[in-house]
């Protein structure tokens, strides 16, 4: 069994609304006299505020379901795995490495008392993928999927195996639609749920040397809005994470081991995964779609997006390819 869900704080309910005992605010300034003017637009404002609060904290409390997340054999994926099992959801740990998801399955297990499954699989290979798709359609009651898997290549388009950029497309992409095609019915009709698309800050920038990385993140993005929209009202919520640098395995593997060097990154830009996952689920609460992690790369972005930047992010991107 999970951990009691949140409850609702103390005071009372007026249909949606719930009001908390101080919520009536205080009618008189610190004169005792009444503030006719501010007091009245002051309590819209903290009555809406609450209000959302309160409706985060319904949606939060509704269920304790499961949870999928692909990629779940390290980094940002572990992470989610870890939060959400920490949060009381059973969690379907996917991934090529079997016995990395063994070895989390056995600690959240023990630690959290949450069910787990472990499903080995690579999600660039048709067959594995349907047998993920058909585990979500067919699961009873899957409250997050959390589309994580994911990997970078080194190097300009040509350069790269095609199969390797076809594979991008397949566990960035096709991955992400599947998933998202077999779990929605359910949650729609469970009228609560979640998905993650787990993007890039990449998503949102056009980069040489990242034509098929950028380009698949841009995809989901663009789905993850799409969706969103379409899922309005209906209690199922998505979002796209757009991570910028973050400590995990993504930059040693072998497709970015040699053209990568986490040094010509400057220290303050690099994340850990938990703060990842954090800035997700606080996204998630405040319905962001498209969800940057943090203040210095929503500037960074803003900044890198304004056309006349392009020039100059070639010319240091074929810098630190010839370097
Ligand atoms: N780290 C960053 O700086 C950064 C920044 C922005 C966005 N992201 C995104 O964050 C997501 C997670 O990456 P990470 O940073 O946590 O890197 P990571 O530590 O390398 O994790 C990647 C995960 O994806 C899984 N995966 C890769 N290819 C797969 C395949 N064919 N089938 C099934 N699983 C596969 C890996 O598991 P197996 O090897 O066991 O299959 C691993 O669990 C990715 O989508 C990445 O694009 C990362």
């Amino acid at each position: 069994m999970g951990p009691e869900p949140k409850g609702l704080t103390p005071g009372y309910s007026l249909g949606l609304l719930h009001i908390s005992p101080n919520s009536a605010g205080n009618l008189n300034d610190h004169r005792g006299h009444r503030r006719f003017i501010t007091q009245p637009l002051d309590s819209l404002v903290s009555l809406g505020r609450r209000v959302r609060v309160q409706r985060i904290g319904e949606w939060e409390a509704m269920s304790r379901g499961f949870a999928l997340i692909t990629g779940a054999s390290s980094g940002i994926g572990a992470a989610f795995a870890r939060k959400l099992a920490r949060m009381g959801h059973g969690v379907i740990l996917v991934a090529r490495r079997r016995d990395r998801l063994e070895t989390l399955a056995g600690e959240l297990g023990k630690q959290f008392g949450v069910d787990t499954e472990v499903v080995a699989a690579d999600l660039a290979n048709p067959t594995d993928l349907e047998t993920v798709e058909q585990l979500v359609r067919q699961h009873p009651n899957l409250e997050y999927l959390v589309n994580n898997a994911g990997f970078g290549t080194g190097g300009r388009f040509p350069k790269v195996a095609l199969t390797r950029n076809l594979d991008m497309l397949r566990v960035h992409c096709e991955a992400a639609v599947r998933l998202c095609h077999a779990a929605i019915p359910d949650m729609i009709a469970a009228k609560h749920g979640a998905i993650i698309n787990v993007s890039s800050v990449a998503g949102l920038l056009r980069v040489p040397g990242s034509a098929m990385y950028c380009s698949t993140k841009t995809f989901l993005n663009a789905f993850s809005e799409s969706l969103s929209m379409e899922l309005r009202n209906t209690g199922v919520k998505v979002q796209a994470l757009c991570p910028g640098f973050t400590y995990t395995e993504f930059h040693d593997t072998p497709d970015l081991a040699d053209t990568f060097n986490r040094s010509d990154i400057p220290s303050f830009l690099w994340l850990s995964a938990d703060r990842v996952v954090d800035m997700s689920f606080r996204g998630l609460k405040r319905n962001q779609v498209i969800c940057i992690t943090g203040l210095r790369y929503k500037i960074l972005i803003a900044i890198l997006r304004i056309p006349w930047m392009r020039p100059l992010i070639r010319r240091a991107s074929r810098r630190r390819q010839q370097g």
